[in-house]
C-alpha cells in the first residue's frame, strides 16, 4: 500500500492519529509521578521519554500543548521534580487509565489503585508497583513552535530497581523487571530479548 500526504490528510481524525502514532515504533511506557504545591498527587502515562545524554544523565520528554490544563507539566514547573516509573505487565491497564482526564484534585493513584511511594524525602511520588523507577530534577523546557508541544528536560538523580535487572557491566535488563513497550496510543506489548551485541567496530 502507499499512503500519500493527501491520503493521510484526508483520513478521519482518529484514524490519522492511530496511523501516525504507530510510525514511531515501539516506545517506552512510563508513568510520570508528580504533585502540586498543596501535595495533591498526579500520575500520567507518557511514551515520548527520550535519552539525551549519560554524563550528566539527562532525560527528555514531550508534553502536549499547554492550551488546556496539563497537570504533569504544571506540577513539574511548580515543584521542580518528578519521577519516571517503568510500566510492567502487571500494571499496564492501570497505567493506561491514568491518561483519562481527571481533575486537579482527583489523584490518578486513587482512581487506578496504584500506590504512591515516597523515597528518601524526594518531593514527588513513585509508583510502588513499578520495578524500575527514577527521580528526576527539572532543568529546563523548550517550547516547540512547530506544534506547540514542550520538550521537558531533567537530570536523573536516583534510580531504584530490582537487583535482578543489573548486569555486571552496568546494563539494566528490562525484561528481568517485566518492563513493557507501547505502540500507538493503546497497544501494549511484552518484550522478547533477541541478543546483546558487542560494540560495533569497522
Ligand atoms: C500510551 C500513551 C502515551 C502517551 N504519551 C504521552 C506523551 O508522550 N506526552 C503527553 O503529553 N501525553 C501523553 N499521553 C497522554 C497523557 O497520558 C494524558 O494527556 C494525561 O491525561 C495527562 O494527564 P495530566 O493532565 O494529569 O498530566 C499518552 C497517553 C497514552 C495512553
Amino acid at each position: 500500500m502507499h499512503f500519500t500526504q493527501q491520503h493521510i490528510a484526508a483520513l478521519e481524525k482518529h484514524s490519522r492519529a492511530h496511523f501516525i502514532n504507530s510510525l514511531s515504533g515501539f516506545k517506552s511506557a512510563n508513568l510520570i509521578g508528580t504533585q502540586d504545591t498543596a501535595g495533591n498527587t498526579n500520575l500520567s502515562i507518557v511514551s515520548s521519554v527520550v535519552h539525551l545524554g549519560a554524563h550528566p544523565p539527562l532525560i527528555g520528554m514531550i508534553m502536549r500543548p499547554h492550551s488546556v490544563p496539563r497537570h504533569t507539566f504544571e506540577n513539574i514547573l511548580a515543584t521542580g521534580v518528578y519521577t519516571i516509573n517503568h510500566v510492567n505487565s502487571k500494571i499496564y491497564k492501570q497505567a493506561h487509565q491514568t491518561s483519562a482526564r481527571y481533575d486537579q484534585d482527583e489523584s490518578e493513584f486513587t482512581a487506578t489503585g496504584l500506590t504512591p511511594e515516597y523515597l528518601n524525602e524526594f518531593n514527588a511520588p513513585f509508583v510502588q508497583q513499578s520495578r524500575l523507577k527514577y527521580a528526576v530534577k527539572y532543568l529546563e523546557h523548550q517550547h516547540l513552535a512547530v506544534n506547540g508541544t514542550e520538550l521537558v528536560i531533567g537530570e536523573i538523580t536516583d534510580v531504584y530497581f530490582d537487583e535482578i535487572a543489573l548486569q555486571s557491566d552496568g546494563f539494566l535488563d528490562l525484561t528481568a523487571v517485566d518492563t513493557v513497550a507501547v505502540s500507538g496510543l493503546d497497544s501494549y506489548h511484552g518484550v522478547n530479548k533477541l541478543q546483546r551485541l558487542p560494540y560495533a567496530k569497522k
